[in-house]
């Protein structure tokens, strides 16, 4: 008998109500709409380290979005880490107005990439490999070029929004 008919599917509300217990730090995906020359991006929460050597990022993107698509075409992209503040920028690329950059403060790279003024980290990537996973597509990115700030993170629990608390065991 195969796995498949003695394990029962898992229901989103129950992969929802275990993985909102793993805290994430938040990322934004961003590049230039080749369309309209106006910088585009989206928020996720799956951005991860993977690889030190060659420099790897990845991160994963719902089949559904309509940022991805155009951030894919241009082939580069930037990745902003936030910080704890930035909550507004958060909101805003995670929504769905039409010019989601109207409020936020950014400019170019030397990669022509929008960088968000006030962000921890900028790294520039190019797209090395797409994959199947699920209801989403796992990116596997290049680093080009990254740079850091001091300051603290912004993270995402719960379905909340806020900073990171350092706590000492006894
Ligand atoms: C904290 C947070 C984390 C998110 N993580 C992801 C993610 O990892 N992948 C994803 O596809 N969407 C993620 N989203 C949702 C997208 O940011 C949101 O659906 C986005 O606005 C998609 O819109 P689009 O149609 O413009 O692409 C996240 C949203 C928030 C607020």
């Amino acid at each position: 008998m195969s796995l498949a008919a003695v394990t029962p599917a898992i229901q989103p509300d129950q992969y929802r109500a275990v993985m909102r217990h793993f805290p994430t730090g938040v990322a934004a995906i961003c590049s230039a709409d080749q369309a309209t020359g106006r910088p585009c991006g989206l928020i996720v929460g799956t951005f991860q380290a993977l690889s030190l050597d060659p420099a790897l990022v990845t991160f994963s993107i719902a089949r559904t979005s309509t940022s991805w698509p155009k951030i894919r075409r241009t082939v580069m992209f930037s990745v902003n880490l936030l910080a704890d503040g930035q909550q507004p920028v958060c909101r805003a690329l995670a929504g769905k107005a039409e010019d989601k950059f109207a409020a936020i403060e950014w400019k170019h790279s030397a990669y022509g990439t929008p960088h968000i003024a006030g962000s921890l980290g900028w790294i520039d990537c190019t797209i090395q490999q797409e994959l199947d996973g699920g209801d989403h597509v796992l990116i596997i990115a290049k680093v080009l070029e990254m740079a850091a700030d001091d300051g603290d993170p912004l993270v995402f629990h719960g379905g909340r929004l806020g900073g990171f608390r350092e706590s000492t065991a006894a």
